[in-house]
Protein backbone atom coordinates (compact mmCIF):
# COMPACT_ATOMS: atom_id res chain seq x y z
CA UNK A 1 0.00 0.00 0.00
CA UNK A 2 1.24 3.49 -0.90
CA UNK A 3 1.34 5.14 2.62
CA UNK A 4 2.89 9.04 2.44
CA UNK A 5 3.51 8.46 6.49
CA UNK A 6 6.84 9.00 6.31
CA UNK A 7 6.46 12.10 4.04
CA UNK A 8 3.32 13.59 5.59
CA UNK A 9 5.27 16.12 8.28
CA UNK A 10 7.29 17.44 5.47
CA UNK A 11 4.78 17.30 2.07
CA UNK A 12 3.67 20.83 2.07
CA UNK A 13 7.15 22.31 2.34
CA UNK A 14 8.47 19.85 -0.03
CA UNK A 15 5.62 20.60 -2.41
CA UNK A 16 5.54 24.26 -2.46
CA UNK A 17 8.94 25.07 -2.90
CA UNK A 18 8.63 24.48 -6.75
CA UNK A 19 7.58 20.90 -7.04
CA UNK A 20 3.78 21.66 -8.49
CA UNK A 21 2.37 24.65 -9.00
CA UNK A 22 -1.19 24.07 -7.24
CA UNK A 23 -2.58 27.90 -8.81
CA UNK A 24 -1.84 26.56 -12.15
CA UNK A 25 -3.42 23.24 -11.83
CA UNK A 26 -6.82 24.35 -9.75
CA UNK A 27 -7.34 26.91 -12.62
CA UNK A 28 -6.92 23.67 -15.51
CA UNK A 29 -9.37 21.77 -13.86
CA UNK A 30 -11.93 24.71 -14.35
CA UNK A 31 -11.27 24.23 -18.27
CA UNK A 32 -13.47 20.93 -17.82
CA UNK A 33 -15.75 22.45 -15.38
CA UNK A 34 -17.27 25.27 -13.47
CA UNK A 35 -19.80 23.54 -11.25
CA UNK A 36 -21.50 20.58 -9.48
CA UNK A 37 -19.50 18.29 -7.34
CA UNK A 38 -15.82 17.18 -7.67
CA UNK A 39 -13.53 14.21 -6.39
CA UNK A 40 -9.60 14.09 -5.89
CA UNK A 41 -8.65 10.74 -6.02
CA UNK A 42 -5.13 10.93 -3.44
CA UNK A 43 -5.79 14.34 -2.47
CA UNK A 44 -2.82 14.31 0.05
CA UNK A 45 -2.92 17.69 2.30
CA UNK A 46 -5.33 19.11 0.25
CA UNK A 47 -3.22 21.72 -1.68
CA UNK A 48 -5.09 21.37 -4.85
CA UNK A 49 -8.75 21.41 -2.92
CA UNK A 50 -7.45 24.36 -1.21
CA UNK A 51 -7.40 26.27 -4.39
CA UNK A 52 -10.33 24.62 -5.99
CA UNK A 53 -12.49 25.89 -2.69
CA UNK A 54 -11.33 29.29 -2.68
CA UNK A 55 -12.90 29.51 -6.32
CA UNK A 56 -16.20 29.31 -4.59
CA UNK A 57 -17.88 27.76 -8.00
CA UNK A 58 -18.07 23.89 -6.66
CA UNK A 59 -21.38 22.61 -5.28
CA UNK A 60 -18.88 19.84 -3.38
CA UNK A 61 -15.39 19.13 -3.33
CA UNK A 62 -14.55 15.94 -2.08
CA UNK A 63 -11.18 14.38 -1.31
CA UNK A 64 -10.34 10.81 -0.57
CA UNK A 65 -6.41 9.62 0.61
CA UNK A 66 -5.39 6.43 2.15
CA UNK A 67 -2.72 8.18 4.13
CA UNK A 68 -4.39 9.14 7.38
CA UNK A 69 -1.55 11.75 8.12
CA UNK A 70 -1.70 13.52 4.87
CA UNK A 71 -5.41 13.57 5.37
CA UNK A 72 -5.37 15.13 8.89
CA UNK A 73 -3.28 18.00 7.92
CA UNK A 74 -5.97 18.27 4.96
CA UNK A 75 -8.62 18.84 7.41
CA UNK A 76 -7.05 21.56 9.12
CA UNK A 77 -6.23 23.52 6.24
CA UNK A 78 -9.71 22.85 4.73
CA UNK A 79 -12.57 22.57 7.69
CA UNK A 80 -13.17 26.60 6.87
CA UNK A 81 -14.94 25.40 3.88
CA UNK A 82 -18.49 24.01 4.30
CA UNK A 83 -18.65 22.56 0.73
CA UNK A 84 -15.33 20.60 1.27
CA UNK A 85 -15.39 16.38 2.65
CA UNK A 86 -12.93 14.28 3.05
CA UNK A 87 -12.77 10.68 3.41
CA UNK A 88 -9.64 8.38 4.69
CA UNK A 89 -10.06 5.43 1.90
CA UNK A 90 -8.23 3.08 -0.72
CA UNK A 91 -9.87 3.56 -4.33
CA UNK A 92 -10.00 -0.20 -4.15
CA UNK A 93 -13.05 0.11 -1.84
CA UNK A 94 -14.17 3.51 -2.58
CA UNK A 95 -17.67 4.26 -1.02
CA UNK A 96 -19.31 7.46 -1.30
CA UNK A 97 -22.56 8.57 -0.60
CA UNK A 98 -22.51 10.73 -3.58
CA UNK A 99 -22.06 10.20 -7.72
CA UNK A 100 -19.79 13.23 -8.78
CA UNK A 101 -19.36 15.36 -12.02
CA UNK A 102 -15.43 15.14 -12.53
CA UNK A 103 -13.31 13.18 -10.67
CA UNK A 104 -8.74 13.66 -11.04
CA UNK A 105 -6.09 12.84 -10.26
CA UNK A 106 -3.08 14.57 -10.00
CA UNK A 107 0.36 13.18 -8.90
CA UNK A 108 -2.55 11.14 -6.43
CA UNK A 109 -3.99 7.79 -7.06
CA UNK A 110 -2.86 7.65 -10.86
CA UNK A 111 -1.02 9.85 -13.39
CA UNK A 112 0.81 10.05 -16.63
CA UNK A 113 4.21 10.34 -18.15
CA UNK A 114 4.72 11.57 -21.01
CA UNK A 115 8.08 12.09 -22.13
CA UNK A 116 9.12 14.46 -25.23
CA UNK A 117 7.08 12.81 -28.24
CA UNK A 118 6.62 9.59 -27.13
CA UNK A 119 2.98 8.13 -26.27
CA UNK A 120 1.99 8.92 -22.25
CA UNK A 121 1.91 5.88 -20.17
CA UNK A 122 0.40 5.54 -16.66
CA UNK A 123 1.86 5.42 -13.45
CA UNK A 124 -0.34 4.04 -10.71
CA UNK A 125 0.35 3.87 -6.94
CA UNK A 126 -1.56 0.60 -6.93
CA UNK A 127 1.03 -1.93 -7.64
CA UNK A 128 -0.95 -5.02 -9.41
CA UNK A 129 -3.09 -5.16 -11.91
CA UNK A 130 -6.08 -6.72 -9.59
CA UNK A 131 -6.04 -3.49 -7.71
CA UNK A 132 -5.95 -1.48 -10.82
CA UNK A 133 -9.11 -2.89 -12.38
CA UNK A 134 -10.69 -2.79 -8.52
CA UNK A 135 -9.65 0.94 -8.30
CA UNK A 136 -11.40 1.87 -11.68
CA UNK A 137 -14.19 -0.11 -11.41
CA UNK A 138 -14.96 1.65 -7.92
CA UNK A 139 -14.61 4.82 -9.19
CA UNK A 140 -16.96 4.84 -12.04
CA UNK A 141 -19.73 3.65 -9.66
CA UNK A 142 -19.26 7.10 -8.24
CA UNK A 143 -19.23 9.17 -11.47
CA UNK A 144 -22.62 9.90 -13.14
CA UNK A 145 -22.97 9.11 -16.89
CA UNK A 146 -20.99 11.60 -18.71
CA UNK A 147 -18.66 12.49 -15.87
CA UNK A 148 -14.91 13.30 -16.37
CA UNK A 149 -12.39 11.53 -15.22
CA UNK A 150 -8.99 13.43 -15.60
CA UNK A 151 -5.40 12.38 -15.03
CA UNK A 152 -2.48 14.66 -14.24
CA UNK A 153 0.26 15.09 -16.98
CA UNK A 154 3.94 15.09 -15.35
CA UNK A 155 7.07 15.18 -17.42
CA UNK A 156 9.48 12.17 -16.86
CA UNK A 157 11.03 11.28 -13.36
CA UNK A 158 14.32 11.62 -12.64
CA UNK A 159 16.90 11.30 -9.85
CA UNK A 160 17.23 14.78 -8.28
CA UNK A 161 17.91 16.80 -5.20
CA UNK A 162 16.87 20.54 -4.38
CA UNK A 163 17.07 22.73 -1.66
CA UNK A 164 13.92 23.38 -0.33
CA UNK A 165 12.41 26.97 1.80
CA UNK A 166 13.72 25.39 4.91
CA UNK A 167 17.20 24.93 4.05
CA UNK A 168 16.75 21.09 4.20
CA UNK A 169 17.96 18.95 1.19
CA UNK A 170 15.08 16.79 -0.76
CA UNK A 171 16.28 13.85 -2.94
CA UNK A 172 14.72 11.56 -5.17
CA UNK A 173 15.98 7.81 -6.45
CA UNK A 174 14.32 6.09 -9.90
CA UNK A 175 14.69 2.75 -10.45
CA UNK A 176 13.30 0.49 -12.84
CA UNK A 177 11.12 -2.88 -11.53
CA UNK A 178 9.21 -5.21 -13.38
CA UNK A 179 6.28 -3.57 -14.34
CA UNK A 180 7.28 -0.33 -12.93
CA UNK A 181 9.91 1.58 -10.79
CA UNK A 182 10.63 2.06 -7.48
CA UNK A 183 10.94 5.64 -6.05
CA UNK A 184 13.02 6.36 -3.01
CA UNK A 185 12.31 9.58 -0.86
CA UNK A 186 14.72 11.40 1.13
CA UNK A 187 15.16 14.60 3.29
CA UNK A 188 18.40 15.78 4.52
CA UNK A 189 19.04 18.02 6.81
CA UNK A 190 22.77 18.85 6.54
CA UNK A 191 23.31 15.15 6.84
CA UNK A 192 21.17 14.06 8.80
CA UNK A 193 18.51 11.65 6.99
CA UNK A 194 15.11 13.01 8.32
CA UNK A 195 12.88 11.33 6.25
CA UNK A 196 13.06 8.22 4.02
CA UNK A 197 10.20 6.65 2.38
CA UNK A 198 10.39 3.81 -0.61
CA UNK A 199 7.07 3.43 -2.65
CA UNK A 200 6.65 1.04 -6.17
CA UNK A 201 4.57 2.13 -8.83
CA UNK A 202 3.51 0.14 -11.50
CA UNK A 203 3.05 1.57 -14.98
CA UNK A 204 1.19 1.10 -18.16
CA UNK A 205 1.46 1.53 -21.62
CA UNK A 206 -1.28 3.86 -22.98
CA UNK A 207 -3.06 0.85 -25.42
CA UNK A 208 -3.34 -1.19 -22.37
CA UNK A 209 -4.25 1.68 -20.12
CA UNK A 210 -7.25 2.57 -22.71
CA UNK A 211 -8.21 -1.19 -22.58
CA UNK A 212 -8.86 -0.80 -18.99
CA UNK A 213 -10.47 2.26 -18.73
CA UNK A 214 -13.09 0.63 -21.34
CA UNK A 215 -13.89 -1.81 -19.56
CA UNK A 216 -15.02 0.46 -16.78
CA UNK A 217 -16.70 2.48 -19.54
CA UNK A 218 -14.35 5.49 -19.83
CA UNK A 219 -13.57 6.58 -23.07
CA UNK A 220 -10.57 8.83 -24.14
CA UNK A 221 -11.00 12.12 -25.40
CA UNK A 222 -8.13 13.46 -27.41
CA UNK A 223 -7.84 17.32 -27.45
CA UNK A 224 -5.10 18.93 -28.58
CA UNK A 225 -3.84 21.77 -26.23
CA UNK A 226 -0.78 23.09 -25.72
CA UNK A 227 0.59 22.61 -22.33
CA UNK A 228 -2.49 21.01 -20.92
CA UNK A 229 -2.05 19.05 -17.25
CA UNK A 230 -4.79 16.37 -17.79
CA UNK A 231 -6.08 13.63 -20.12
CA UNK A 232 -9.57 13.41 -20.38
CA UNK A 233 -11.85 10.61 -20.36
CA UNK A 234 -15.32 10.28 -20.23
CA UNK A 235 -17.89 8.03 -18.63
CA UNK A 236 -20.05 6.86 -21.29
C1 LIG B 1 2.05 12.65 -4.31
S1 LIG B 1 0.65 12.63 -3.25
C2 LIG B 1 -0.41 13.74 -4.17
C3 LIG B 1 -1.33 14.53 -3.31
C4 LIG B 1 -2.08 15.65 -4.00
N1 LIG B 1 -2.81 15.21 -5.17
C5 LIG B 1 -1.18 16.80 -4.34
O1 LIG B 1 -1.13 17.17 -5.52
O2 LIG B 1 -0.51 17.35 -3.46
C6 LIG B 1 -0.11 11.07 -3.57
C7 LIG B 1 -1.24 10.75 -2.59
O3 LIG B 1 -1.95 9.60 -3.11
C8 LIG B 1 -2.37 8.83 -2.00
N2 LIG B 1 -2.67 7.46 -2.45
C9 LIG B 1 -1.80 6.55 -2.95
N3 LIG B 1 -2.44 5.39 -3.22
C10 LIG B 1 -3.73 5.57 -2.87
C11 LIG B 1 -4.88 4.72 -2.90
N4 LIG B 1 -4.79 3.46 -3.31
N5 LIG B 1 -6.08 5.22 -2.48
C12 LIG B 1 -6.15 6.51 -2.03
N6 LIG B 1 -5.09 7.36 -1.98
C13 LIG B 1 -3.90 6.89 -2.38
C14 LIG B 1 -1.20 8.91 -1.03
O4 LIG B 1 -1.58 8.60 0.30
C15 LIG B 1 -0.75 10.37 -1.21
O5 LIG B 1 -1.33 11.22 -0.24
Amino acid sequence: MSSYTPMSHYYDTIMTSGYYNYEVIAKSILNYTSAGKILEIGCGTGLIIEKLANMQVFDTICGVDLTEEMLTIAQKRLHLFPNVKLSLQNIIDLSLAEEYDLAFSYGGVWYFVIDGDAEPFLVSHLVNDVDNHQGFARLTKHLRPQGKLLLGIQGPHFDYDKVLSNGMVYSQKISPCQGGFIKDYYLLNGSEIIMQQTLHYSTYYFGEVQKLLETYGFKYKPVETKNKLFLEFEKL
